[in-house]
């Protein structure tokens, strides 16, 4: 099994997204045995609540449903848990390294997301305080991230594709 967890700062806009996102290709894919995804915030305030209003609905018109999800914080335990942590920006990116314990026998491997994609940007910008068209932004880099970084495990986890799956 690999496991992902995708990390942002609140837990209901980026990375809420990005695991709607992944476990549906995952799924697609025919990969969902092999792959399991989750998401979590580095901060607090959210804790318990389902991802934000308006990146559920941007989710929805493209078919995925966010809205079972509830938001949770990153634990140290989860260093140990996941195989990859993917942080949505370089700020959380930093709060993720210095959290990380060590040393332990095994730590997730920690990364930017967007190094995945050929986007030409670090981060996926922060759309909570933007409007219904950085919800659609941060989608459309998430899905060229996501895309990207499953073609990648397959590649170097030795996983097979679904055939009709491109
Ligand atoms: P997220 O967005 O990190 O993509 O979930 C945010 C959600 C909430 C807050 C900041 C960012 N907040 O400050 O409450």
């Amino acid at each position: 099994m690999i496991r992902i967890l995708f990390v942002c700062l609140g837990n209901i806009c980026r990375s809420p997204s990005a695991e709607g996102v992944m476990r549906d290709l995952v799924s697609r894919a025919g990969l969902a045995h092999k792959i399991e995804i989750d998401s979590a915030g580095t901060g607090a305030w959210h804790i318990g609540e389902p991802p934000d209003a308006r990146a559920v609905k941007a989710a929805a018109a493209r078919g995925l449903d966010l809205s079972g999800q509830r938001a949770r914080q990153i634990s140290a335990a989860d260093f140990g848990a996941f195989d990859y942590i993917l942080a949505m920006d370089r700020k959380n990116l930093e709060v993720l390294k210095r959290m990380r314990p060590r040393p332990q026998k095994k730590t997730a491997a920690l990364h930017l997301f967007l190094v995945n994609a050929n986007t030409g940007q670090h981060d996926v910008p922060d759309p909570y305080y933007g409007d219904a068209a950085d919800f659609d932004i941060m989608l459309d880099l998430i899905e060229a991230a996501a895309h990207a970084f499953l073609l990648r495990l397959v590649a170097e986890g030795g996983l097979a594709f679904k055939p009709e799956f491109r």
